[in-house]
């Protein structure tokens, strides 16, 4: 059931919106239905929770208070619309999912990781993605594009560089130990982001074992 389950990671700016856009329009051209979703939010309890989240002054709350509005809103996330969607044999793309809590929350606050996980179990019943794509790319070109973008949304973006430096060693070494996530190279054009990706995901439209 979790075989159609993909979440995009990276730090700010990376390309996962502009991606996972992509990624979702192929896959409908393949003629597959395709949730795209995203955290913290993706259901109208969760996206009230993601208000309190990305919004305000960087320093609003710890890095405790962060695991657990996070896990509040993914809870809400995964009962309400990613499980039931995989029940329906649907494609489910959630920009960002469990690794950036442990990436965030956890490498970069200082959140102890196992307990971070045992917290997602419980939030979700212990569903993980079946593919990661981590989009890699250097801080400051990720910073330079977030800020190209605008929004309110720019709780996190309000870090110190030595704070999303450390989400991406997170991410990687987090990639290093995890058989279910890619690495792809985000400096790339977004067509050879995109090629990278599909090469990634086209052998998982061939029907489940
Ligand atoms: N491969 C690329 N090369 C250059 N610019 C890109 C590339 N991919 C995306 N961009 C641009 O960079 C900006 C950020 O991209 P996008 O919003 O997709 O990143 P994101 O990872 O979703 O960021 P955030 O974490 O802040 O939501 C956008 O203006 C987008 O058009
Ligand atoms: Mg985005």
């Amino acid at each position: 059931m979790r075989g159609r389950f993909l979440s995009f990671e990276g730090g700010e700016g990376a390309g996962k919106t502009t991606q996972i856009a992509r990624l979702a329009a192929r896959l409908r051209a393949e003629g597959e239905t395709v949730i795209a979703t995203r955290e913290p939010g993706g259901t109208p309890g969760a996206e009230t929770i993601r208000d309190l989240l990305v919004k305000g002054e960087t320093d609003r709350w710890n890095g405790k208070t962060e695991a657990l509005l996070m896990n509040a809103a993914r809870a809400d996330h995964v009962a309400r619309l990613i499980l039931p969607a995989l029940q329906a044999g649907q494609w489910v793309i959630s920009d960002r999912f469990a690794h950036s809590t442990l990436a965030y929350q956890g490498v970069a606050r200082g959140m102890d990781l196992e307990e971070l996980m045992a917290l997602h179990n419980i939030a979700t019943d212990g569903l993980w993605p079946a593919r990661t794509i981590l989009l890699d790319l250097p801080v400051p070109d990720g910073l330079a594009r977030a800020k190209g973008r605008g929004g309110e949304d720019a709780r996190f973006e309000g870090e110190a560089i030595a704070f999303h430096e450390k989400v991406r060693a997170g991410f990687l070494a987090l990639a290093k130990q995890d058989a279910c996530m890619t690495v792809i190279d985000a400096a790339q054009d977004a067509g050879r982001v995109a090629a990278d990706i599909w090469r990634v995901v086209e052998p998982m439209l061939r029907p489940l074992p």
